[in-house]
């Protein structure tokens, strides 16, 4: 007798779910995540938290039966309560900013399909739109229409993928197969003092050492010196070194400086140098009439990093490394050590292609859809808006400070950061007529004054702002990525400021009458 199989019924242990239990699962999670951006402007930027005390209001137990759905969301708002908000209009550190609700659906999508971008023929539609997309942000910032490249983490991810490209291209010997041993002298790349700690870690990590990363001393307004530059690589190969890569800023993570994009490309043709521009956060700044002319150069690079994630509002995360030499990228990735990654098909077609011969990472995730779902639902026209925005709030915050008597700008305000800092009436009085001596100790009480500060406005909850160290001193920083962001927020968070100064004198005082 032959067996018949049963198509309709389920194993014991199928994950899926029936249709009603994920219509019920859907619509509760939609709700949460609904609710949350209506709120997001309304939640303290920061939780009123220490270390632990999330975790104190779950369960933690490792969990072996399965638990109620009113359950786990109740704990999920937990979790929310105690995040960082960077959806929240205040929340001005490092370079966070808020996740289109589009996007954030997109990422549901990309989850649900769980795709595996390792190449076409694990994933044709994906790789398809990944590569689409890849060309909208090359044509996006100028970088012409044959644009290539992927899609990353972020961009330490994407500054580490094309160290090795620029490494492996400008070394002699075949270090893939050899590693560094008898490779020469040592191979050295250059940036300017602000240049991102992901351009050093990934000197370490590719065995070109941190010390082999030259920073240059950056100008007044913290651009690269590009005097100091032609200096050192003179230098260095006098004294039989070999350089081999120049790293340019178009935004630093400090002040939002862009270096002289335009000067470095012509100092990297004369000197035979790999061009390589770190556009992370800066970027997409492009898309603002008044700050297009500060990228001047930006194509002559032959790769460089942007993060949709940071300043095209999608969901982290959306690095990606544009290069123009694609041949370059492959032969730097590409093997054929394994057996899984050998592709049958046809190699000059499409369907051969395959990310794993341009990056390091083999598993990915469907990050081009975030990007794509953000771009067509919005369009780029009113995505450039919020940049543009982000941006003239930026200049607006700088001129309150140079407006204010008890505030200092100490950076030039290119883009969308602001440094600054605190500094009381009184002091600015008694440093212009200080001695040497006593400037040193004004300083040293400033910079403690103003980590006291932030650490009092981030723990209040009311705002965010992170720290940068310009030329010794301790700035306040706000780096504005946020289209929920308005000019009353800039007022009230220098009212905040203002607060905090006051209660901090009190403090003060009261415990020298002890
Ligand atoms: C200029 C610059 N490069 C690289 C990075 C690193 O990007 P990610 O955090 O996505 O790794 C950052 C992060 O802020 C940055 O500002």
């Amino acid at each position: 007798m032959s067996e018949t199989v049963d198509t309709t019924s389920s194993r014991p242990s199928d994950l899926g779910l029936s249709r009603a239990e994920i219509d019920t699962l859907s619509s509760q999670v939609t709700k949460l995540v609904t609710e949350y951006f209506a709120e997001v402007s309304d939640l303290p930027v920061f939780p009123q938290t220490s270390d632990g005390s999330t975790i104190a209001h779950l369960d933690s137990r490792l969990p072996l039966a399965g638990e109620p759905l009113e359950k786990l969301l109740a704990e999920c708002r937990e979790i929310i309560n105690g995040i960082r908000h960077n959806g929240h209009p205040r929340q001005f550190g490092y370079v966070a900013s808020p996740a289109t609700p589009a996007g954030a659906f997109a990422d549901l999508i990309a989850s649900a399909l769980n795709v595996n971008v390792t190449a076409w023929r694990s994933a044709p539609a994906a790789t398809e739109l990944e590569r689409t997309v890849v060309g909208w942000l090359g044509s996006m910032i100028g970088y012409g229409e044959g644009a290539h490249g992927l899609l990353t983490s972020g961009g330490s991810m994407a500054n580490l993928i094309a160290m090795l490209i620029a490494h492996r291209t400008k070394a002699k010997d075949d270090t893939a197969r050899k590693g560094l041993w008898n490779c020469g002298p040592p191979m050295t790349i250059y940036a300017s003092d602000q240049v991102h700690m992901s351009i050093q870690k990934a000197a370490d990590i590719l065995g070109i050492g941190r010390d082999q990363v030259r920073t240059i001393e950056s100008d007044d307004s913290f651009h690269l010196n590009v005097r100091a530059l032609r200096d050192q690589v003179r230098e260095d190969l006098r004294t039989g070194l070999k350089p081999f890569c120049v790293v340019a800023s178009a935004g630093t993570v400090n002040t939002g400086a862009v270096d002289p994009l335009n000067e470095i490309a012509d100092l990297t043709a004369e000197f035979d140098l790999w061009f390589h521009i770190d556009g992370a956060y800066g970027v997409p700044a492009t898309l603002d009439e008044q700050k297009r002319s500060l990228f001047a150069g930006l194509s002559r690079a032959r790769i460089g990093p942007l993060d949709a994630h940071k300043w095209l509002y999608v969901p982290i995360d959306a690095g990606c490394l544009l290069f123009h030499d694609q041949a370059a990228a492959r032969e730097a990735f590409a093997s054929d050590e394994a057996d899984y990654i050998k592709v049958l098909e046809r190699p000059d077609t499409d369907e051969a292609f395959a990310f794993w011969d341009y990056g390091i990472e083999l598993s990915r995730r469907f990050r081009a859809l975030k990007i794509w779902l953000t771009f067509r639902y919005y369009g780029l026209t009113r995505i450039a808006a919020a940049i543009s925005e982000d941006n003239s709030l930026a200049a607006y915050l700088e001129r309150c400070i140079e407006k204010a008597d008890d505030f200092e700008l100490l950076a030039p305000v290119e883009l969308s950061i602001c440094c600054f800092r605190y500094r009381p009436k009184e002091s600015k009085a008694s440093l212009a007529s200080a001695s040497v001596v006593e400037r040193a100790r004004i300083e040293k009480d400033l910079d403690a004054l103003n980590t006291r500060l932030m650490l009092a406005v981030q723990r209040g909850g009311q705002a965010y702002l992170s720290n940068a160290t310009l030329r010794g001193r301790f700035a306040l920083r706000a780096c504005i990525t946020n289209f929920r962001t308005t000019q009353a927020d800039i007022d009230k968070t220098l009212d905040i400021i203002r607060e905090a100064a006051r209660r901090d004198t009190k403090r003060t005082n009261s415990c020298s009458e002890i």
